[in-house]
């Protein structure tokens, strides 16, 4: 599989007045053609930073994002904006995106008037031919954002994404915002249109059993760093980090839930510590010298990467590659 995003040693740090927080710390991930990885992390862990420097809405401290082998800076530079074609985004809040006074035929449009991409009435059957490509029907085109639920509502975000057919598509949490019933279909809606279309996602949420459900690979982040990547099954079904493993067993966990709070004892960002491993103040297996030593990703012949310094002494049988 040809690689499509690299994103190589990546720091971003915001300062805010005399504190500083470092949302992404040698991030290092790449992404397939037509490949879907998850990204899996709690709140204010460095998703969206992430995504938002890929997007090039953010600027990154150092490292280096290439897209198709082509430093993201150059990309953004380039007069054609064929970047800003190949690759496009669904966020969290439907609403956001869309124009509250226009129609949703002229929401879905507007890509491909910004781009100059054919006339009226190839728009038109455009517009059409991509509401039943996320199964809305034609009587949507003419109605306004007010008029629709967030389900449908997002299903119009996905519509315009893929109006300028992206090799990729960065989705920041796409079904957060909607309720639960709603989310599975959402999902599966992205499936679909993966399987169809071989577009690769970022996929981003907070929730591991979202991930999973849609994802080739996982990266997992806590506090701005990498913990593990690795094959779905393998960051499900045998997840060489604590912090995944807690993950798993939490299952979903918001800010919001008491009980999830409880079961992971979320992090807050002072709780973090300066050095060694972020998790080493939750980690039910560290000792002093995870506090001590910064961590470092280590490759294992099961494919999975993962930072735990302890890794091999939790699981005597793991072999690194
Ligand atoms: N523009 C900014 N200025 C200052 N700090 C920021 C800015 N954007 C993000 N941060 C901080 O960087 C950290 C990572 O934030 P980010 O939004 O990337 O996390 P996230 O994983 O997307 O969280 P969530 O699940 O809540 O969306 C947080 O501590 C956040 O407060
Ligand atoms: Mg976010």
């Amino acid at each position: 599989m040809a690689q499509l995003l690299q994103i190589l040693d990546v720091n971003k740090t915001f300062k805010s007045g005399n504190s500083k927080v470092k949302a992404c710390q040698e991030i290092n991930l790449t992404i397939g053609e037509g490949e879907v990885v998850g990204l899996v992390g709690e709140s204010g862990s460095g998703k969206s930073t992430l995504a938002n420097l890929v997007l090039g809405l953010e600027k990154l401290d150092s490292g280096s994002i290439k897209f198709e082998g082509v430093e993201l800076e150059k990309l953004l530079k380039d007069k054609s904006k064929s970047f800003r074609r190949e690759v496009q985004a669904v966020f969290q809040h439907p609403l956001l995106s869309l124009d509250s006074r226009k129609t949703i035929a002229w929401s879905i449009a507007e890509p491909l008037v910004i781009n100059k991409i054919g006339n009226s009435a190839s728009r038109k059957a455009r517009v059409l031919e991509l509401l039943a490509a996320v199964a809305l029907d034609e009587g949507t085109a003419s109605k306004y954002p007010s008029q629709l639920s967030g389900g449908q509502l997002q299903r119009v975000n996905i519509a315009r994404a893929l109006a300028l057919e992206p090799k990729l598509i960065i989705c920041d949490e796409p079904v957060s915002a909607l309720d639960v019933s709603v989310q599975a279909q959402i999902v599966n809606l992205f499936l679909d249109i993966q399987k169809r279309l071989g577009v690769a996602m970022l996929f981003i949420s907070h929730d591991l059993a979202v991930v999973r459900h849609i994802s080739d690979r996982i990266a997992v982040m806590y506090a701005g760093k990498i913990m593990e990547i690795g094959d779905t099954d393998d960051i499900c079904e045998s997840p060489i980090h604590p912090y995944t493993q807690a993950l798993l067993s939490a299952s979903t966990f918001t800010e919001e839930s008491d009980e999830g709070r409880e079961k992971l004892k979320l992090f807050r960002r002072e709780e973090v510590p300066q050095k060694g491993c972020p998790f080493s103040t939750r980690c039910p297996h560290a000792i002093a010298l995870c506090r001590e030593e910064e961590i470092k990703i280590q490759s294992f012949a099961s494919n999975q990467e993962s930072s735990c310094l302890r890794a091999q002494e939790i699981f005597p049988n793991l072999a690194k590659k």
